[in-house]
Parts: structure tokens; sequence; C-alpha cells
């Protein structure tokens, strides 16, 4: 029996291609893993009405890990629009697969790092080292939304909200409500998570990013938490900053910053602006961490234009990969596999299109699996 068990969850567009190419490097190290195929994604959604089958829910919680690739989504007409057509009009709903993940198997932890291989000529700037740690499972991500209004939450709003109240008078279709829904619990535990790392592996800094002088209830209190935790760190600094002054002054100063915490929505803007300043899609990469389950996927989506075409850089999903080897505790793996990739990247014989070379898909994986 091998030692690991891996759910293997390539998607659909070039998830499947950056899934292969991965592939080719895990064989190489001898990872000892059985990878189990979990359909989601497109083409899931299309057949079953269901994007995150029952069946690969129930693979998810018998398993140390999970490998994602990358996943279509569209707006929800064209999504009906698609289905088999003994599934149209029946009500399906599509949801984001990776934000029903993250939610279903508690994976709160949203890890992103954020590193500028030397020799990328994507690097915004040489030197960049950042840690983006992104509360995955709420805000205004919670799914608690509202189009058209009912009306008995028009009128719990009315007569609750002292201040300005734009949607006072107005039919139930002319405005939508989506709730950003924050806990203390969830708060706290990804302030700690980041806390945690910076203790862990010497960080300086911890950047609350928010907006608590506008967004005073979720925020706020998001800020105070993260006051109360650092108390119990004295080793690292506690800083904070608004995210838009932070998408400002991230550019204008990357080495001021360390590991950045953030709620759901805030940290999926800032790390989009993080990873496209060490290279962008190809290079960002993401741990999807909970206590039980862990879900390692790059950042990008699936891509529909280059599907099928052996040209996206696979560097995102190989470092993702090498992710899961470091929370897998196989470090001297992870460590290689690291290794090799920045080997490559340093070397710019093999690079791909995004990297202004022409090497493909699997070239690129090939070639860092070569220096295994
Ligand atoms: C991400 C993505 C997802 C998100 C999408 C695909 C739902 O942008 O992982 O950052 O918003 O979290
Ligand atoms: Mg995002």
């Amino acid at each position: 029996m091998a030692k690991f068990r891996i759910a293997w969850l390539p998607g659909d567009g070039i998830g499947v291609e950056v899934m292969d190419a991965t592939r080719i490097v895990l064989d190489r190290l001898d990872f000892d893993a059985e990878y189990i195929h979990g359909d989601i994604g497109w083409d899931s959604w299309c057949r079953e009405g269901d994007a995150f089958p029952a069946r690969t829910i129930e693979l998810l919680g018998n398993v140390d890990a999970a490998l994602f690739g990358a996943i279509t989504s569209k707006p929800a007409k064209t999504a009906e629009a698609e289905l088999v057509p003994g599934l149209r009009g029946t009500g399906l709903l599509y949801r984001s697969p990776i934000v029903r993940m993250r939610q279903l198997f508690d994976l709160y932890t949203c890890l992103r790092p954020i590193k500028a291989y030397p020799g990328n000529p994507l690097n915004f700037r040489d030197g960049i080292d950042l840690v983006v740690f992104r509360e995955n499972t709420e805000d205004l991500y919670a799914g608690v939304e509202f189009a058209p209004v009912p009306q008995r939450l028009a009128e719990t709003l009315s007569a609750l909200s002292k201040n300005f109240a734009p949607f006072a008078g107005l039919a139930p279709d002319e405005y939508a409500i989506s709730c950003k829904i924050n806990t203390r619990k969830g708060s706290e535990r990804i302030v700690r998570a980041a806390f945690d790392f910076a203790q862990k592996f010497g960080r300086k800094k911890v950047t609350v990013v928010h907006k608590a002088n506008v967004v005073r209830a979720t925020d706020g209190m998001f800020l105070e938490i993260a006051k109360e935790v650092a108390k119990g760190y004295p080793g690292v600094q506690l800083d904070d900053a608004n995210i838009d002054a932070m998408t400002m002054w991230l550019l204008k100063n990357p080495f001021n910053y360390d590991v950045l915490v953030a709620p759901n929505l805030y940290g999926d803007i800032i790390s989009d602006l993080c990873a496209q300043m060490v290279g962008g899609l190809g290079f960002g990469y993401s741990g999807n961490i909970g206590e039980k389950l862990a879900v390692f996927e790059p950042t990008h989506g699936s891509a529909p234009k280059y599907a099928g075409q052996n040209k996206v850089n696979p560097i995102a999903t190989i470092l993702a990969a090498k992710m899961m080897l470091e929370w897998l505790g196989e470090a001297s793996r992870a460590r290689a596999l690291e290794e090799a990739t920045a080997a490559v990247i340093a070397q710019g014989r093999v690079r791909t299109y995004d990297m202004g070379g022409s090497a493909t898909t699997r070239e690129m994986a090939e070639a860092i699996a070569a220096g295994l």
C-alpha cells in the first residue's frame, strides 16, 4: 500500500495539462502515493448538473491531501444553457466548486507564497518574498445573498439601519444584497495561522489588510482580534493597512512587507496583485488548508482558449505540489522539487510562452524532472 492517498482533481481546460505535467515531476521524485481521480468542474456540471459531485466529496473525505488543476466557471445564465437538455429548466444553480470545497471541508487557511525566483524575466522586482494568509471560508464568500430581496428582510433592514438606506422604498428586484459575514472564530484562526507561520519561519512582520475605517463591524472586529492575537507573539511585529492603500504601497515598497493576513475577499484581491509581482498566472499557487484535509492548486483558471495546446506554464501547479509535499511532511522531496524548479528558472533555457520562450507545458515539466 502506498504511503499517501492523494485525490487527483484535474478539472477541465488547461487544468488537465498542468496536472499531467506535474505528475511527471512527482513520479521522478518517487513520491510514494496512490492517486485517485475525482471528477470536478465544467464537464460534471454540463453532464450531471453538479460541478462537485457527491462521489468527489466522498473521495475528499478519504484522502491525505488533494491536488487540484483548474475549472471553468460561467455566469448563471450561460451555465444553465450548457446543461444537457434534460437538466435545463430544473432550477439547478452553478456554484463554484472550489468555494464549496473550502467551506465544506473547512479549509480555512488559504496560504499563498509569493516568491521572486532569481532569473524569472517576469519578476517585478528581484528578491520579493511575501506570504499571503487569506481567510478562506467566510466574509463576502459566505454565499448569503438575496436577489430579489425578500420582503421580510427588507422590512427588518429598514427598521434596523439608522444611516443612509439607499434601498428604502425600492421594489425587491431593484436591489440585491450580498452579506459579508465574519466570525470571531474564523478571524482569530486565520490571524493565528499567520502569526504561527511568522514565528516558525523567522518572519519579522505580519500586516493585517482591511478596510476597518469604513467597514467597521466586520473589518473592525478582524483588526481588533489581530491586535489581541499579536500580544502572544512578542517576536513578530503587527502592522496594518487599508486594502486600497495596500495595493499602492505593495507596488511602491514590496520589501516593506513580509506576511500579509486578510479576510477572504481582500485576500483574494491582494494575492493576485502579489502573484503578478513574481510572474503572474504561471507562478501563483495556493494551499487550502484545514485541520484534516488540504487541497493544493495553481491560482490560475482553466484558460479555455489555451486548452489542449500543451502551451501554458505548469510551474504554478508544480509549486502547488511542492507545498503539498511540505504539508505531508515530505520535506526533503519538497526542497528538491523547489530547487529543481528554481534552477530551471535561473538557467533560462527552458521557458514557456508567458516567460518569453517557446517551451511546451510538458517540456517545462521534463526540464524540472531532469534536475531531480
Ligand atoms: C481564487 C479564485 C477563486 C476565488 C474563484 C475561482 C472562485 O479567484 O482562488 O483566488 O475567488 O477564491
Ligand atoms: Mg482569486
